[in-house]
């Protein structure tokens, strides 16, 4: 059964680890985040963009795919669904599908547009018993806006991290910025986006200062991809009945369980089910 994040990241905010979100893209992906989750006894939160969505056909196929296969797989770690960096229309799509968690993203709009929208989602939200987590990109002259959103779940804010690879001059995370949320935010779990690449004391220090949601979406592809250029550049594809999608995928696969697993160490959340 899907739950929504909640509890486990106030579980993981007092216990002082982290939950990881594993972006999916569609059912390798899926399968093998659960499976590494269940193996290691950790909660986990599968993210889903809308690109990836729509990618997946929809959300309600999505929703439909994650649910049957939590009970095919026999998965009893708390599993979250949850749209990432969801537009306004995306979250009421996904809340209809069936997700169990929604991200809005309204950091792009002015700061009171973006806390009128979430206060909105906050309302439907808490009437379904599911998971917000809202986004703002600086903080600064706006952070009150923030601390009026209450029944938010988590936040999102910008502390220097960046999706995908980080750049070889990045000068690393804002410890300064993030404890100034914190401070504004008071036990409201954080969350760091840009979870590929992030050096580990870096990680961990962000955990010591409120993070307790971790989103790792490029390593697990960049994995994937590695493990599958080498299976075809082995020619194993050619061997047999090497073709055979099953067998060509399966090196990817194991590759994600990996990154996975590294990550669910790192972050602490392994046990913590
Ligand atoms: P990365 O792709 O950098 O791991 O970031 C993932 C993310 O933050 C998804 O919202």
């Amino acid at each position: 059964m899907l739950v929504s994040a909640k509890e486990m990241l106030e579980k993981a905010r007092d216990g002082k680890y982290a939950v990881g979100q594993f972006n999916i893209n569609n059912l390798e992906w899926t399968k093998s985040i659960l499976l590494t989750a269940q193996e290691m006894n950790s909660p986990v939160i599968l993210g889903v963009s809308c690109g990836a969505g729509k990618y997946m056909t929809g959300f309600k196929t999505v929703a439909s795919m994650v649910s049957a296969m939590i009970d095919d797989l026999k998965i009893t770690v708390p599993v979250a669904l949850h749209l990432d960096h969801g537009t306004y229309e995306a979250c009421f799509d996904c809340i209809d599908a069936g997700f169990s968690s929604i991200m809005f993203d309204g950091s792009h709009y002015s700061i009171d547009e973006n806390v009128e929208k979430t206060k909105e989602l906050v309302a439907i939200c808490k009437e379904k018993g599911l998971s917000l987590e809202a986004e703002v990109g600086s903080i600064g002259g706006e952070e009150d806006g923030v601390i009026g959103m209450g029944g938010v779940t988590m936040l999102a804010a910008g502390i220097g991290n960046i999706h995908g690879k980080y750049p070889a001059n990045w000068p690393g995370l804002s410890f300064e910025t993030l404890a100034a949320v914190k401070e504004k935010v008071g036990d409201m779990p954080l969350v760091l986006h840009g979870g590929t690449g992030i050096p580990e004391d870096m990680i961990k220090k962000a955990i010591s200062l409120g993070v307790a949601k971790i989103n790792v979406n490029t390593e697990c592809q960049l994995a994937f991809a590695a493990a599958t250029r080498k299976y075809i550049e082995d020619g194993k594809d050619l061997e047999g009945k090497g073709f055979d999608p099953r067998k060509l995928l399966a090196p990817g696969c194991e590759a994600i369980k990996e990154t996975v697993r590294e990550k669910i160490n790192l972050f602490g959340s392994a046990g913590k089910a």
